[in-house]
């Protein structure tokens, strides 16, 4: 947007705006934005400017704006001289808390037939140009993408984790080859047992953002997969079970994970939500819930926002459900989906491992 005049004020600087708005930036928030070379570094984008040893007031000189490069410029009495985009400017025009990233509910679903279109993609695809922006748009749209067709080894799997950012390390390690074969498995994602949706990671400060899962051999009857879409069952909560909703943001879950020399945990709402109560993450794994007692009355109350997410995420009409097939890697945002696994006989090996959520999102916005 173009600026058709700006004003000068006693407590700071007003923007008339091409679209007939008015903001007015004080002038310490002005000096303390400041986008100059000396301010702000040019190639880390790091503030570098000292705005607070002097007093949080400046005297304004001159200010004037320069429109082939779009910046304000504003001389100072002290002779240092701030610069501000247009861009920052019409960025910051509406005030507003800063608020973590909401998960995008546009394309929740609450059964499988709600995807509108199915996110799957081969191999060639993912690494042609644009796969890897086409894949990350995928999980985000729907929580979710396969890639077809891969080589059925852990290089393939690693590469395809690479190729989007960094593999997380975590108490399972990092990029990680397993079977259901292990003597003393520490988790039960390493045996034959059935496992009910769940997220991963409950018990650790920063859950792991992405997890990717690709069956390498098989040679099993059952352990089909199921995702569920955690978003969906929180948004039909905050409609039709609101005290439920409230409830489920606010009671901290700790979950746990116990092993010898090994005791982790952490707390969170199931349901995260930012100041402006959009979901930003949701947490759920009843195996992995650690002891809580709150007042007996709240604990009814809670139990029975529990168990309607708990019957939700556990209605088989809102699960996608398919095998793993070797050569088919999946990859979903743990932060939004749950995954299960119904109980298997017979030999699989997997590999896979996590990514951080940030890196999704950093991804995200520099692929966009
Ligand atoms: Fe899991």
């Amino acid at each position: 947007m173009s600026i058709k005049y700006i004003e000068m004020l006693e407590e700071g600087l007003n923007v008339f705006w091409s679209n007939n708005s008015l903001t007015c930036y004080p002038w310490f928030w002005l000096k303390d934005h400041s986008e100059s070379e000396d301010d702000l570094h040019p190639d880390t984008k790091q503030r570098q400017i000292d705005s607070f040893t002097k007093a949080l007031e400046y005297n304004v000189d001159k200010v004037w704006l320069d429109e082939d490069t779009k910046n304000i410029f504003i001389k100072w009495t002290d002779k240092s001289q701030s610069c501000l985009s247009f861009d920052l400017l019409e960025l910051m025009a509406k005030p507003s808390l800063p608020q973590s990233t909401a998960i995008d509910y546009s394309s929740c679903w609450n059964t499988p037939s709600d995807i509108k279109s199915f996110p799957e993609m081969t191999y060639e695809e993912f690494n042609s140009n644009g796969g890897l922006k086409k894949w990350l748009m995928n999980i985000k749209r729907v929580g979710f993408v396969l890639v077809t067709g891969a080589p059925t080894t852990p290089e393939a799997t690693k590469g395809i984790m690479e190729r989007m950012a960094y593999i997380r390390n975590s108490i399972f390690g990092g990029f990680s080859v397993w079977d259901n074969k292990l003597d003393s498995p520490d988790d039960t994602a390493f045996t034959s047992l059935s496992i009910e949706p769940h997220t991963d990671g409950t018990y650790v400060n920063d859950a792991p953002g992405l997890q990717t899962l690709h069956c390498i051999k098989r040679d099993s009857i059952g352990g089909e997969n199921q995702l569920v879409d955690g978003l969906a069952i929180a948004e039909k909560m905050r409609h039709e079970y609101p005290d439920a909703f409230e409830i489920l943001c606010g009671v901290n879950i700790p979950g746990r994970y116990i092993k010898p020399d090994t005791y982790l945990e952490a707390r969170r709402p199931l349901l995260r939500v930012n100041n402006k109560g959009e979901v930003i993450q949701v947490s759920f794994n009843n195996h992995d819930r650690a002891p809580f007692r709150l007042e007996n009355s709240q604990m009814v109350q809670f139990y029975d926002a529990y168990k309607i997410f708990h019957n939700l995420v556990n209605d088989t009409a809102r699960q996608f459900e398919f095998m793993l097939d070797p050569g088919v890697v999946l990859t979903f945002d743990n932060w939004r989906l749950l995954h299960a696994r119904s109980s298997l006989t017979g030999y699989r090996q997997l590999c896979g491992g996590y990514h951080n959520h940030e890196d999704f999102e950093s991804r995200l916005r520099t692929l966009q």
